[in-house]
């Protein structure tokens, strides 16, 4: 614990928050990323003085100088998790001190202040206890935690910054996709790489995301609602989705999801799917899987099922690739079963219905 973890937050309730009604109502049926709760967390950095001002306050806009160093140069990151009502009206986040890890990670890659894990852990402990009335009540909803940073020297010389901000907003949280649980086609791209070997791509840094954003449009207007991005040397290893982790399960049980090779993101769902397969004595491989080992594998029936995984995805079936001029799968395929059992078994602990016997969850409320 360094000395900064310590920090006391100031705290500066809103004065006109959202009225219950609306609130409510919100609540009830949020869809996803679309409204915000009452309150905001920030905390300051500088290079003299390293972390301080924590507050809690109103959810508000952000006051930017337009020469902030990330408005130009994209010095940014961010993480995303959620926040559980369990039965008994108590609020639980799953494996938070992962998210604060690779939030730490990130920021070393972005050249950024890494934010100590206890304040990361505060922040999201202070928002949720002010905006506790948003988490929902239970099911497949949730309350969606984002936390993030920015660079906010004014200045135009390309730089680490010497002066950042720490936020945290939240926004009640439904399923990801539009059709909610429901299985999706993936569009594959052929023209466009998420992230280089050496760049950004184990990093969550908005950059990433940006780069998936043209790709995305194409999906799109395919009929998908994600996107799969290959390895950018050779074209042929996948990687990740969009926004999300991607397995395979092959028809003796075995699950394949694509080794970490630095261009992929080291999702915390993804790490806990990898364990709840391994203890119900699934084999799970990390390796490197063509897209051609996907495509043949559906044709001859030794892959069976295929999911996209992420906090805001939970997990996701995969119904079909799909790619300039062919459709691996059927668009109109069912959910798999292996695939549903891991996403019940996963829920079930995040929402407080089965036990947790990983120690992942942590209270919040
Ligand atoms: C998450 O799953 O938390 C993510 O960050 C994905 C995001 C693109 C919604």
């Amino acid at each position: 614990m360094t000395a900064q973890s310590t920090l006391a937050f100031r705290s500066l309730k809103s004065t006109h928050p959202t009225p219950q009604a609306e609130r409510e109502a919100i609540v009830a049926n949020p869809g996803f990323g679309k409204y915000f709760t009452d309150h905001m967390v920030s905390i300051d950095w500088t290079l003299d003085q390293g972390w301080h001002d924590a507050a809690l306050k109103p959810y508000g806009p952000l006051m930017l100088d337009p020469a902030s160093s990330v408005l130009h140069y994209a010095q940014e990151i961010f993480e995303g998790l959620k926040a559980y009502r369990h039965p008994d009206g108590s609020i639980w986040t799953f494996r938070p001190e992962q998210n604060a890890a690779r939030m730490q990670r990130s920021a070393t890659r972005l050249a950024l202040p890494p934010l100590p894990t206890d304040l990361f852990l505060e922040s999201i402990k202070q928002l949720v206890a002010a905006d506790a009335a948003w988490v929902p009540g239970s099911g497949e909803m949730s309350l969606y935690i984002r936390p993030f940073m920015i660079a906010n020297e004014s200045f135009l010389g390309v730089r680490s910054a010497h002066r950042a901000a720490y936020y945290v907003i939240a926004s009640p949280a439904g399923p990801y996709f539009a059709k909610g649980v429901a299985p999706v086609m993936i569009w594959l791209a052929e023209d466009h790489s998420r992230a280089a070997y050496g760049g950004t791509g184990a990093a969550k840094c908005g950059g990433n995301y940006a780069a998936s954003l043209l790709p995305q449009q194409e999906a799109y207007e395919n009929g998908c609602p994600q996107v799969l991005f290959l390895d950018s040397q050779e074209g042929k290893y996948i990687e990740e989705l969009g926004g999300m982790n991607v397995f395979l399960v092959l028809k003796d049980g075995t699950l394949v999801t694509p080794e970490l090779t630095g261009s992929i993101l080291e999702g915390v769902t993804r790490m806990s799917i990898i364990q709840l397969a391994r203890d119900r004595g699934h084999q799970v491989q990390e390796r490197k899987v063509t897209v051609h080992e996907w495509r043949e594998g559906i044709a001859s029936g030794e892959i069976t099922e295929a999911f996209a995984c992420g906090t805001a995805a939970v997990v996701t079936p995969i119904a079909a690739l799909k790619g300039r001029g062919f459709i691996a799968g059927d668009e109109h395929a069912p959910a798999g079963k292996l695939t549903m059992s891991l996403r019940q078994e996963l829920t079930d602990i995040q929402s407080g219905r089965a036990p947790d016997r990983h120690g992942w969850m942590q209270r919040l409320v």
